[in-house]
């Protein structure tokens, strides 16, 4: 084919008929022709792409390049059994986010051709294999090769290449070797030197990074470009950077130098597919198309997808077509990959391009409530061939965006509301702005042009000092460095490789008996030390084997003590020493026993006996085996949806983060724990076996984390069967009854050990993600005691006398507020508590109806001595205690019967001998009090004598 033939730029009539044209070819294309380099049997294999929110890098909001899941190769810390072990090239197209971290687009899409949030990156990789020679080779090939080979057969004059240029201020020389590498395929003029911001590649603000070589496309051609690159001409872009991955970049921004060099590849899909069907616009193709038709119907859109850009876009409705179209996907895919719209970190960015995809779609198309989720389907047939976790939570993710869009809707009312409220005031406040766009989902140019609607202005500069703000707070979200205070660096670990220092044999750390092993070496944090005494502080030690458990999977590493024991290498002798373990790391394979010097020293070569503390360890293992006790029972009582988010498992309790859209309610909660205690007091088996992964994911009722790469073989750990005879029939119904689970913690040997089982809480902590906390052994059995004594309270309050009850119920509940109960224990206290406050509340009408009447009694027998006598001042005492309400029923009765008389009744209340009390009443007609008697004067008068206050109106 000639370069002609290729170049022709009318999209009506194109005169091109690739091979690959439809974008589902074009990404098989490429991975086939990576899989098979340089041949065959010794091509890239396939690595499926890693979920879009990452597991376990606490470095990245999301996936944002497809070298992210091998940072550990780069680093050279792939961990031992890890399905990266091993690895030297590998092939994929990985879906990427790029909406928060270092790399953002989001306030791009929708404005131009080719800016997204979610896209595909097709990679090629080398850990330590090829470099640059075969990268730019492949490269070059796949692009402008015969469709014969497999290639996309592009006309190679449109292509112009970049290599780094070189920063003196960092001290990095210019990457000739590229340039020259580059100069093979194509003329001088069209082989650029590129800037550091341009031509160094770096995933974040720590990590693998190095030099880059970009290759630029021309969608015109038969002319000189060059000064176009990469000057955002939308008719020059960037399709594929290969990264020569070189430098490990630190927290304190040095670069360090990687112990071996790799080759990372990232070509934007979503471009190559628009230039290989020849159009301008990536959203012009495939990839998009279908999904404008189903904005069109769902928003009813008031006309169709034109592809126009800025201002030939007048109504804006192609960009909303853009942005609605983009949001979708990336909603999609994160929500199918597991994360949720939330108040922080990625779900937070996540809020925000919902809010920002339904605001265009309501405001620019005036689409009808729930036109955003009903795309969903459309996403899923269109992507699910590519990636079918999408298929499997169709309906998840739907109902997750249907249910975050309701309540976006209710919002965008209230923020017009407040802009109205705020819009009186003559002008809009940084502040105000900012809340308009954080909480509303107003970007500012949206309250800029309402405001300018009503001619007034906004403090921009106030609310970008705002925006600020936030973007502060989103990076704290994102953390740069992992807990521990001590911790390897990738140079700390190539270092031990060079010096031959073996990774650590932890094979005894599911076994944790005292073993013991050598010091191989002392890590102080900076530096590796030939010994370590009391003055020393903080080091981890490295020894030959282990039966320390690090920390991983949720569990937390153990405590342990180690002994010098008396066999010393010779000239190593010194008086001995104990070394205090307060945690246990592991980096790339070697395990840090991380803490203090207790007594003597401690030296390289020193023999030294390990004892795990128990103390720390049991615990811990009796809160990892109901962890997986309590996952069956969540997934037996609410149903299959029910996939783990988190887990912690410490000595003290264990904490498990599951999926599932509505509060656990009471009798749920009553009825899990209720499984696992039957389960606990079973006594059954728990056994772990390796398995080889293809037979482990067969097995019945397996619960696996979705997203997790698990390693091959991989550890089966089951509970109820014995997990050889799973592996010997993993298809077996049988297992469905069973807690079988991937893990690579330490658990009891039987479920007894546990004791007894609490879960203490069930909470919210995302949309669509609910935690529970639980305890077992000692402080379990304290909760169900503590229970029990409640309950045997409120049973004995029953019989308490009325006042008594009162003080009682209140007491139990507060002390019930301080103790530390199960959920379901506490909720059925609470209704027991209740019925106690009912019955008081019963017992203490009763009281006052029987009072009330007897009281009226007395008045009626006061009222008839009085009506015959002459004296018109009625003085009495009367039984109502302090029950004002039967004092005033008395004096009513009175008056009613002897209209004219003056009244004043007296009433002791001696329940509290202590404290007796007077209560009085008096009532005078008018033409007494004409005379001077004035009833609140007669109070006043009587309770002074008794010693204390009253008045009143003088009726
Ligand atoms: N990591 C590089 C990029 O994202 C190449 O894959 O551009």
């Amino acid at each position: 084919m000639t370069a002609q033939d290729q170049t022709s730029h009318d999209q009506s009539e194109p005169t091109r008929r690739p091979r690959f044209r439809r974008a589902a070819d074009i990404r098989r294309a490429f991975i086939e022709y990576f899989a098979a380099k340089p041949s065959p049997s010794d091509g890239h294999p396939i690595v499926a792409s890693s979920p879009v929110v990452p597991i376990g890098d606490p470095t990245l909001l999301f996936t944002n390049a497809g070298m992210n899941q091998f940072k550990p190769c780069f680093l050279g810390q792939v961990e031992p059994g890890s399905p990266l072990e091993g690895l030297a090239r590998a092939t994929n197209s990985q879906k990427c986010i790029r909406a928060g971290g270092k790399h953002n687009d989001l306030e791009d899409v929708g404005k131009d051709t080719y800016h997204h949030t979610f896209f595909e990156m097709l990679g090629n990789w080398s850990f330590g294999d090829y470099f640059k020679a075969e990268a730019i080779e492949w490269a070059w090939h796949f692009l402008t090769g015969p469709e014969s080979e497999g290639c996309m057969a592009l006309d190679p004059s449109r292509f112009y290449a970049t290599y780094f240029g070189g920063d003196k201020s960092a001290g990095l020389a210019p990457d000739l070797e590229a340039r020259d590498l580059w100069l093979r395929h194509l003329p001088p003029q069209r082989v650029l030197p590129g800037s550091f911001k341009d031509n160094f590649w770096e995933m974040g603000d720590t990590g693998p990074c190095g030099p880059c070589s970009e290759l630029h496309y021309d969608r015109i051609g038969d002319r000189d470009a060059a000064a176009l690159v990469n000057q955002d001409d939308p008719d020059v872009l960037e399709i594929w950077n290969l990264v020569f991955i070189q430098y490990d970049r630190q927290a304190d921004a040095t670069l360090l130098d990687l112990p071996a060099k790799h080759v990372d590849t990232g070509m934007g899909l979503e471009r190559l597919v628009s230039v290989m069907q020849n159009v301008r616009s990536n959203y012009d193709t495939d990839l998009f198309l279908p999904i404008f038709d189903a904005i069109e119907r769902a928003a009813r859109a008031p006309r169709s997808y034109r592809g126009k850009l800025g201002k030939d876009d007048k109504d804006q409705i192609d960009m909303a077509y853009g942005v609605i179209a983009d949001h979708i996907r990336a909603l999609s895919f994160a929500i199918a990959d597991g994360a949720t719209p939330s108040n922080e970190g990625a779900g937070y960015v996540l809020r925000r391009i919902l809010r920002r995809a339904v605001r265009f779609g309501r405001q620019m198309m005036d689409a009808p409530p729930g036109f955003f989720a009903a795309l969903v389907p459309t996403v899923v047939d269109m992507m699910g061939d590519a990636f079918p976790e999408l298929r499997t939570k169709a309906e998840h993710i739907r109902s997750v965006i249907a249910d975050e869009e309701d309540s976006f809707g209710k919002t965008l009312d209230r923020g017009i509301k407040l802009f109205d409220e705020v819009a009186a005031s003559g002008s809009i406040t940084g502040p105000d702005a900012f809340k308009l766009y954080d909480t509303f989902g107003f970007p500012i140019d949206l309250t800029q042009l309402m405001a300018a609607e009503r001619g007034i202005g906004v403090d921009i500069a106030g609310f970008e000092a705002e925006m600020a703000k936030q973007k502060e707070r989103s990076r704290a979200g994102a953390k740069s460095t992992a807990g521990s205070s001590i911790a390897l660096t990738t140079d700390a670990v190539d270092k031990l490789k060079k010096l031959n220092i073996r990774p650590t044999d932890d094979s005894h750390k599911h076994a944790g008996r005292t073993t013991s092993a050598k010091v191989v070496a002392i890590w102080d944090n900076k530096n590796f030390d030939e010994h370590a005494n009391i003055g020393t502080g903080t080091v981890g030690i490295i020894l030959d084997k282990t039966s320390c458990y690090a920390e991983a999977g949720g569990q937390v590493g153990d405590k342990a003590k180690l002994d010098v024991t008396h066999e010393r290498k010779i000239g190593n002798d010194h008086g001995g020493g104990s070394f205090r373990v307060q945690d246990t790391q592991a980096f790339g394979g070697y395990v840090l026993h991380i803490g203090l010097v207790a007594r003597g020293e401690i030296r390289v070569g020193d023999v030294v006996a390990i004892k795990p503390d128990n103390a720390h360890r049991q615990p811990a293992q009796a809160n990892h085996t109901a962890t997986h006790l309590l996952n069956k029972a969540l997934r037996d009582v609410l149903g299959d949806h029910v996939d783990q988010k988190g887990s912690l498992v410490a000595p003290d309790r264990l904490r498990f983060d599951f999926a599932h859209n509505k509060p656990v309610t009471d009798a749920e909660l009553a009825d899990i724990e209720q499984r696992v205690r039957t389960i606990i007091s079973d006594k059954q088996v728990v056994t772990a076996s390796i398995a080889p992964l293809y037979v482990a994911q067969g097995i019945t009722g397996l619960r696996a984390v979705f997203g997790e790469k698990y390693p091959d073989p991989v550890r089966v750990v089951c509970i109820g069967a014995d997990v050889q005879d799973v592996i010997a029939d993993p298809e077996n119904e049988r297992w469905a009854d069973c807690s079988i689970e991937f893990c690579g913690g330490t658990h009891l040997a039987t479920t007894d050990e546990a004791e007894a089982f609490a879960i203490t809480s069930e909470t919210g902590i995302a949309k669509g993600v609910r935690r529970i906390e639980a305890l077992t052994g000692k402080p379990a059995l304290a909760a169900m005691a503590a229970a029990h004594a409640f309950a045997e309270r409120i049973a004995k309050a029953q019989s308490l006398s009325a006042t008594e009850l009162t003080t009682e119920a209140k007491a139990i509940a507060t002390d019930m507020d301080a103790e530390t109960l199960s959920a379901a224990s506490r909720a059925q206290l609470k209704g027991q508590l209740a019925t106690l406050n009912d019955k008081l509340k019963d017992a203490a009408k009763a009281v006052a109806a029987e009072t009330r009447a007897r009281v009226e009694g007395e008045a009626r027998v006061i009222a008839q001595n009085a009506a015959g006598s002459p004296n018109a001042f009625i003085v009495s005492r009367v039984s109502a205690g302090s029950d004002r309400q039967a004092l005033q029923a008395a004096c009513k009765l009175i008056r009613d019967k002897l209209p004219k008389h003056a009244v004043l009744l007296a009433s002791a209340d001696e329940t509290d001998p202590a404290k007796p009390q007077v209560a009085i009443i008096a009532q005078a007609p008018k033409d007494l009090i004409a005379r001077g008697i004035k009833a609140g004067d007669w109070v006043r008068v009587t309770a002074e004598a008794v010693g204390g206050k009253g008045g009143g109106k003088p009726d």
